[in-house]
């Protein structure tokens, strides 16, 4: 049967997720955006409320309730669901609560569409992705985290405020964790037609790498501080990521995808197209960064360990306690047993 409507499912419907809902809606790139949330009211109000905004006449994109099984089958599947960083708190502690909300989402979804393209925003987003990749069973390259590329747009839009250019005129990436081990690759920048240091005269100054470099790392929690989440600059950030997914656009992102050589998913640059991760984008670091890099793929490896460690033991207790249900249950009826004899 011919597929009439493309749909983007979003699981969560928090400020994130309702933002990217909003965007998708005043963007319209698709026929229908799915809302799954545990938070019934929550999800009703929003859906009314994102419903409202599709009245105006300019958009043909609807927006519905749905359920995790339904949201397997979309187009694309973005991840929003789960806790959000606290002032203060850092992206990792959050890890061990939104890898059970992310392992409950994958039960819950199965059988996934293998053509489903899956977009995680969720924090910590390099280990959840690499956690999704497993428990969803689909191809490396249909699993996708938007990883850095919000610290790298962050990034260029400082520049373009220092150049005096658009920042669609600025190639600057921000690379491997979504995190505080983050670099930016100094050497691979370009402005226009020009290297850093020509269209920057400023940039050789000392201490101005290092301010960029801190802003960009603490962008978030500045913001978090004051209002308590960061939700438009993602949004929207996750919003194009799923254009260029559905047009197929060929656009060069850093997201956060595997990288077999390191054994973890951090960000580099990659060509976004329909199949996801159409192909990863050769990038010349000099020998600091490629330092850099390789201490951040050894950081997030141990956090990896940590947490399949985690897994291990939450299985063993899961084993024992049902272990000793059935005990429970033997020795119930046994003396159920005894009782019908006496
Ligand atoms: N990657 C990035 O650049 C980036 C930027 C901002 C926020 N984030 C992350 O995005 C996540 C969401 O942030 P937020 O501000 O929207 O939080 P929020 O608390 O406002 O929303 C999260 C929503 O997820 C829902 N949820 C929980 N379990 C679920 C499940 N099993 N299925 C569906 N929904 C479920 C909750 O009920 C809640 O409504 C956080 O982890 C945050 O750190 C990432």
């Amino acid at each position: 049967m011919p597929k009439h409507k493309t749909s983007i499912a979003i699981l969560g419907c928090g400020d994130v997720g309702s933002t990217l809902a909003y965007t998708l809606i005043l963007n319209p790139i698709c026929s229908e955006v799915l809302l799954v949330d545990p938070k019934t009211e929550l999800l009703e109000a929003q859906v009314r409320d994102l419903g409202d905004a599709t009245f105006r006449g300019n958009t043909g994109c609807k927006v519905r309730a749905g359920t995790h099984k339904e949201a397997g089958q979309a187009d694309i599947v973005v991840i929003t669901a789960g806790a959000k960083q606290k002032i203060g708190e850092s992206r990792l502690s959050l890890l061990s609560r939104n890898l059970h909300i992310l392992e409950s989402i994958f039960s819950s979804m199965a059988p996934i569409n293998p053509h489903t393209i899956l977009l995680l925003v969720a924090n910590p987003v390099d280990i959840l992705t690499y956690f999704a990749r497993i428990l969803s069973g689909l191809p490396e390259s249909q699993v996708i985290g938007t990883g850095t590329s919000l610290d790298s747009a962050r990034l260029r839009g400082i520049l373009a405020h220092k150049a005096e250019v658009a920042p669609n005129s600025i190639d600057a990436y921000v690379l491997g964790e979504h995190g505080d081990s983050q670099f930016i690759a100094w050497s691979t920048i370009s402005i226009g037609t020009a290297p850093l240091a020509l269209a920057i005269p400023a940039s050789s100054e000392p201490g101005f790498k290092e301010d960029i470099a801190t802003h960009t790392r603490g962008a978030a929690a500045a913001i978090i501080a004051a209002k308590g989440c960061t939700a438009y600059g993602i949004g929207n950030i996750a919003a194009s990521l799923c254009k260029f997914i559905l047009f197929d656009q060929r656009t060069v992102r850093p997201v956060s995808f595997y990288q077999p050589q390191l054994k973890c998913c951090l960000s580099l640059p990659a060509v976004i197209g329909r199949q996801g991760i159409i192909r990863a984008m050769p990038v010349v670091l000099d020998e600091n960064e490629q330092r850099e890099l390789e201490r951040c793929a050894e950081g997030l490896r141990g956090i990896i360990a940590g947490a399949e460690q985690e897994m291990r033991a939450d299985e063993v207790l899961a084993k024992a306690l049902e272990a000793d249900d059935l005990l429970g249950d033997e020795t119930v009826s046994r003396t159920a047993e005894v009782d019908s004899e006496i």
